[in-house]
């Protein structure tokens, strides 16, 4: 018999697996807590030595010196291979149960099809399937399952810090949004936290998910319905939208941007730009920039990221001067937004508000 559910979480399969998965959120809560920061001062003091230096060593020789650094070396192997065995975990116990997950999926569908617009013959553009982001087996879009086992696999990246879409409601409450919007669209909702908690937040709009990924809305949808929440979710892309000019009020990009090429990135903007009213606002919670010569422990782990962790387009993203690019598109942008008396830890908020 399967488990009860976690928070808003789909449960496992059975308690060993449950368990299992536990464990490996207790090693990476470890890794994060005890040897991350360890990689990440010894980067910092190494790099500002190698700084001084001339010629100016690349980040790269930064990031080959930490070979030599036991911590580092233990903070690397553990966040592969705990990132590894969350996919194995999450995988594995909702595939024993698949049968029940997809009649959970079908029913879902049958009561509320007005509310999920998937389409048969979509066409995946290349950049998405190039690699399965974040390890992730199949990626968003290869596994029929892919929703449920990214849902699970975030909780233990969040190393519980989402249960209950804690996170995704203090995202939603961040966003500068005026009044009463009549219409949100959250641009690669995922499993669509941030499309449920913005209508928790605005009862009387209307919020959008829009997503590439069949699997992931699939999951969103069912969830959003067993939340008793309605919203509406659309398979799409965020480069070419199904909006018409100035009839958004408020859209959301949350962690979207860095998964994508430059060029994409572009599409997105010009798109979010184009759908909204005037005086609507476009918030973008994403990672921080980062400059292409920075000797730090945390740019050695955004490339370390990117290499061992499958986000191959995150280095164009950090190092590029997006908020040039925001710019280029919205009249007003403030690029470093911060909540009143919030941490946003390690993200950068970004928010663009259209002037005309
Ligand atoms: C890291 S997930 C973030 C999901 C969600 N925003 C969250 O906060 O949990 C990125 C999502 O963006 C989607 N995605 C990638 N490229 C996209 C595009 N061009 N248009 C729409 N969605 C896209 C992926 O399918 C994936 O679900």
């Amino acid at each position: 018999m399967s488990r009860p559910s976690i928070g808003t979480l789909r449960g496992a399969a059975s308690l060993d697996d449950e368990s299992y998965v536990d464990f490996v959120e207790g090693m990476r809560a470890f890794n994060l807590s005890r040897m991350v920061p360890r990689l990440v001062q010894s980067g910092d003091a190494i790099g500002a030595g190698m700084a001084a230096q001339s010629p100016r060593p690349r980040v790269q020789d930064l990031f080959t010196a930490l070979d030599h650094v036991p911590a580092a070396q233990m903070a690397r192997r553990m966040m592969r291979s705990t990132q590894m065995m969350m996919w194995r975990g999450t995988g594995d116990t909702y595939r024993r149960i698949a049968g029940e997950l997809e009649d959970w999926l079908k029913q879902a569908e049958a009561a509320a099809p007005h509310l999920l617009r998937i389409d048969p013959a979509f066409a995946y553009p290349d950049y998405f399937r190039a690699q399965d982001i974040h390890l992730q087996p199949g990626n968003y879009h290869d596994d029929a399952l892919a929703g449920f086992v990214f849902h699970y696999g975030s909780k233990v990246f969040f190393t519980g810090g989402n249960d209950d879409d804690r996170l995704h409601n203090v995202m939603a409450a961040w966003c500068p949004i005026d009044g009463s919007p009549q219409r949100i669209v959250d641009l690669g909702c995922g499993v669509g936290q941030s499309t449920t908690a913005f209508k928790l937040r605005f009862p009387e709009a209307e919020v959008h998910g829009i997503d590439l990924a069949a699997p992931m809305l699939r999951y969103g949808h069912a969830r959003a319905r067993e939340l008793g929440i309605e919203v509406h979710f659309t398979q799409g892309d965020a480069a070419a939208l199904d909006f018409a000019d100035n009839s958004v009020d408020a859209a959301l990009a949350m962690i979207l941007f860095h998964e994508l090429p430059p060029e994409v990135a572009e599409g997105v903007v010009k798109e979010a730009a184009r759908i909204l009213k005037p005086g609507g606002t476009f918030t973008i919670i994403d990672f921080p920039h980062i400059a292409a010569e920075e000797l730090s422990g945390r740019h050695c782990m955004r490339l370390f990221d990117s290499w061992y962790n499958g986000e191959p387009y995150a280095p164009a993203f950090v190092h590029s001067d997006f908020t040039a690019l925001l710019k280029a598109h919205f009249g007003d942008v403030d690029p470093d937004y911060r909540p009143a008396a919030t941490s946003t830890g390690a993200l950068q908020i970004r928010v663009c508000r259209k002037t005309a």
